[in-house]
């Protein structure tokens, strides 16, 4: 991948090595990150990362939760800044693993944790932590992810169907075994948007029953038969693939509560700045955000006089995306979209909105 010209903060790109001696990463289990040279997780150019970091402000003395440390472009940026102190959350443990060297020379300043980012505030509270200068998060899969094979996010390269993230809960594989064909049909129509949502299911279900789809390729194909794309549109697995990716990861919940956790660990002034890669995340920021930036967010029905005040202001009335020379170095940067906002010296609001998609415990129990 290109080196990116005028980077500013994230002049120095990323570590070649993963380093094993992350001394503040005390979170989990050091043997299992063990990884040959050839694992080193590949180079991945942090999307929009100057204009995220440039919306956080980092200071000195600041603390600032990069809740998807990734190749940790972020948190370079932030660490930058002198006198910054961040904690850095990945459920992925490679992509932890690859920030020991960065843990390392960041002179105490820099803790990584592998844990899901709705999780931040215990995270934080477990460092001693109760209040925070910033959030950021930077959603969905890496490149790192998506070009390992055997992570099994990308129907262009076989391996098992897993499409975790963590370690942790049912696979791809699991899902596309155990769920209904109504199920089926509504998260691929819900988190993929495929038109064709039924004709998949009927296809997943009909090719199970023959034998069960344990690979990326398997899955393609059943997709491909029943969904056509001309040869310069997408590949017909795309929405197939990004539906289940989105349920198995829980990513949309994942999202709505980490909102809903930086609100409350955020001090008043305190930055949050999210940048997200499809119309469905950055609906989901875009609502919260609306809903805080304005009066009454938390309590519609009551008086005006008791109505709770905004607990964030909107930085970016618009969102932020990438420039020309941003989408010719990275294509994946052409539906990246920055929402920024500042929290406010009001409480953080009770009120939190009630999702009516497919929930993944539901699913896999039957229900
Ligand atoms: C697009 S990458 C982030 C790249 C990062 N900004 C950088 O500069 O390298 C997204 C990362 O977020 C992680 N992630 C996604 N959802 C998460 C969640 N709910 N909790 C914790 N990490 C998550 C993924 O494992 C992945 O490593």
């Amino acid at each position: 991948m290109p080196e990116r010209a005028n980077l500013g903060l994230f002049g120095r790109d990323l570590a070649d090595r993963p380093g094993y001696s992350g001394r503040h990463a005390a979170v989990f289990h050091r043997q299992a990150f063990e990884m040959s040279p050839d694992d080193a997780p590949v180079r991945h150019v942090p999307v929009l990362g100057r204009e995220a970091v440039e919306a956080l402000a980092p200071r000195d003395g600041g603390i600032y939760v990069d809740g998807t440390f990734g190749a940790g472009g972020y948190s370079r940026a932030i660490l930058k800044v002198p006198g910054t102190r961040v904690i850095g959350i990945d459920r992925d443990r490679t992509a932890i693993a690859g920030g020991f060297d960065l843990v390392d020379s960041s002179g105490g300043r820099l803790t990584l944790v592998e844990d899901r980012f709705s999780n931040l505030a215990d995270v934080c509270a477990a460092q001693g932590i109760t209040a925070v200068d910033g959030v950021v998060m930077d959603v969905g899969v890496s490149s790192m992810q998506l070009d390992q094979s055997e992570r099994g996010f990308s129907f262009r390269l076989n391996g098992p169907l897993d499409m975790r993230m963590g370690q942790d809960g049912p696979t791809a594989a699991d899902v596309v075994a155990k769920a209904s064909e109504t199920d089926l049909a509504n998260i691929i129509y819900i988190f993929g948007e495929e038109r064709h949502s039924r004709a998949v299911a009927r296809a997943i279900v009909a090719a199970r029953k023959e034998a069960p789809i344990t690979t990326t390729r398997a899955l393609a194909d059943i997709v491909s038969r029943v969904v056509r794309s001309k040869p310069n549109e997408i590949h017909p697995a795309t929405r197939t693939f990004q539906a289940l990716r989105i349920f198995v990861n829980e990513e949309l919940d994942e999202l709505h509560a980490a909102l809903v956790a930086a609100e409350q660990m955020l001090k008043p002034g305190g930055r949050l700045a999210v940048v997200s890669f499809h119309s469905l995340e950055d609906r989901i920021v875009k609502n919260f955000l609306n809903e805080r930036g304005k009066r009454g967010g938390g309590s519609r029905h009551l008086p005006e006089v008791d109505q709770a005040l905004p607990s964030f202001e909107i930085l970016t009335k618009r969102p932020i995306v990438a420039d020309d020379e941003e989408v010719a170095d990275n294509p994946r940067a052409r539906s990246a979209k920055l929402r920024a906002a500042a929290r406010t010296d009001a409480p953080a609001q009770s009120e939190t909105a009630s999702f009516d998609w497919p929930q993944l415990a539901d699913v896999m129990r039957g229900g």
